[in-house]
């Protein structure tokens, strides 16, 4: 068994590194009290480390209480240091942040990072022409304090584009303009977690957003999801909550779009327990082999919160996205807004406006909707050449990722090191899940941001890795 990994490149001194990886485990009831851990001089010879580094590590953790020490017997996980309520936090560094960027000195790394569109093919021309001219022909007030809600141009136009586009039922007075999906999401985090209250949340789901549902007083429940969404046969009885989060048209990561049969039994279960739902819709403009399903916002405008985000479409950098409220709740949500930040940049919205009043929006989401299909295909075969029956692949319907399936494989620490060793980086499911264990052979595979021959490369050292790795050596090598 391996206790914990470490990275003498990180920064982080080793022994709270060590002290972290046991903190987290034991919370997380992975190390289960009564539990032997290893001598510290085992450990220390198996991380390769001096021992006086594993001793303040437990002398760290014996004076928090999550370890004791039994006289001449050993090191044993203590009592009552699992904590149930909040479910398990999801493991590892805040993708995004840690994960964002090729590592220094390896430009050669190919990135499947998930969530990133074609940045090369962002319309900077275009863009640029646009900013240039609402530049010089904005009135002075625009470029004054602005309005928590955002500005009436893009609401305006955002609205008709969403009525046409997704279904979505709204006034522009029911929008407010946010610094991407992820203030959305907080605001209404904190704007109804006042208090003693319960969240349903899918299970995966993506690490940041679970965060940041975590608000004290908050109990988080994780309704397991399959391949077409939340399980919603498996929403709990008994409870009143708050609001249920979810990725209707493409679940993150898993890929699934709900089907109606559960959109109908989620908006009865929400409207029998009073709770709002938080629908998600962060990329399903990318639906590759029909039109994008409506939003579940459009089958009950006065019990969904609808969010939106331009960081698929265009670009995560422009942070621009939106949330559409039942009219009950947008004054509420306006305050929060300001006392947040005042208000998401201005000038950026009128850009965006006019980028949508013009056609520009459809016509680029058109195109790249195009390569991504393409990219899409060109990854599947890639798998589907190199892995043979050992791969499966799911969830590649809507979005810019896929869900890679690998018979036999668990994605542990150790081996993704390996393959990002070997100049791959790739995203384990497991790292967004509660019940991880389900999730261990599967991989989230963005494709958004890769040329073909990156992704060709990319399956060929992933490929080169894990042929290693099961069982019986595979015979299959070939690649695409
Ligand atoms: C499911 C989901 N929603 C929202 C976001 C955040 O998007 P934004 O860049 O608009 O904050 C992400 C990030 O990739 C995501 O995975």
């Amino acid at each position: 068994m391996s206790w914990t990994t470490i990275d003498r490149a990180c920064g982080t001194p080793l022994f709270r590194q060590i002290y972290e990886t046991f903190r987290r485990r034991i919370l997380q009831g992975e190390l289960q009290s009564g539990e032997k851990l290893p001598s510290t001089r085992e450990l220390a010879s198996s991380l390769q480390v001096s021992r006086t580094v594993i001793v303040e590590a437990y002398e760290q953790l014996l004076a928090e209480g999550y370890i004791e020490g039994r006289h001449g017997s050993g090191t044993y996980v203590a009592e009552g240091a699992y904590l149930q309520t909040v479910g398990a936090a999801p493991e590892g560094p805040v993708p995004g942040l840690a994960l964002s960027s090729p590592l220094p000195g390896r430009p050669d790394l190919i990135d499947f990072r998930h969530g990133l569109p074609a940045l090369d093919l962002f319309p900077r021309k275009l863009w640029g022409e646009l900013a240039k001219r609402t530049c010089s022909r904005t009135a002075p007030e625009a470029f004054g304090y602005g309005r928590p809600e955002g500005r009436s141009e893009l609401r305006q136009t955002l609205c008709h584009y969403l009525r046409r586009s997704r279904g979505v039922l709204c006034e522009p007075d029911q929008l407010i303009v946010t610094t991407g999906a992820t203030q959305a999401i907080s605001l209404i985090a904190r704007m109804l977690l006042t208090g003693q209250s319960d969240v349903l949340l899918e299970d995966p789901l993506t690490h940041e957003i679970h965060t940041m549902f975590a608000l004290p007083g908050t109990a988080l429940h994780a309704v397991p999801v399959d391949g077409q969404g939340m399980m919603t046969h498996l929403l709990p009885t008994g409870l009143r909550p708050k609001l249920i989060y979810v990725t209707p048209s493409h679940q993150f990561p898993l890929g699934g779009v709900l089907p109606i049969q559960r959109r109908v039994q989620l908006m009865e279960y929400a409207a029998r327990t009073g709770s709002y739902i938080v629908e998600d819709d962060y990329d399903s403009e990318f639906r590759y082999d029909s039109a994008p399903v409506s939003s579940l916002q459009g089958l009950d405008p006065d019990r969904v919160v609808y969010i939106g985000t331009f960081s698929k479409i265009l670009s995560p950098a422009l942070r621009l996205g939106y949330l559409i409220l039942p009219s009950s709740l947008v004054e509420n949500a306006r305050q929060h807004k300001w006392l947040t930040d005042l208000h998401t940049p201005s000038l950026e919205q009128l850009v965006l406006a006019e980028f949508i009043e013009e056609g520009h929006l459809e016509r680029h989401v058109s195109r790249m909707k195009k390569i991504y299909r393409k990219r899409r295909d060109f990854l599947i075969h890639c798998l589907t050449r190199s892995f043979g029956d050992k791969v499966t692949v799911a969830g590649y319907s809507t979005g810019i990722h896929l869900i890679a399936e690998f018979a036999g494989i668990s994605f542990t620490p150790e081996l993704l090191s390996h393959i990002e060793n070997k100049g791959v980086r790739v995203y384990p499911a497991a790292f967004h899940a509660y019940r991880k264990e389900e999730h261990r052979h599967r991989l989230i595979l963005g494709y958004g941001n890769l040329a073909e021959e990156q992704v060709e490369e990319g399956i060929r050292r992933l490929h080169a890795v894990l042929n290693n790795y099961w069982p019986h050596k595979q015979e299959n090598d070939k690649f695409c």
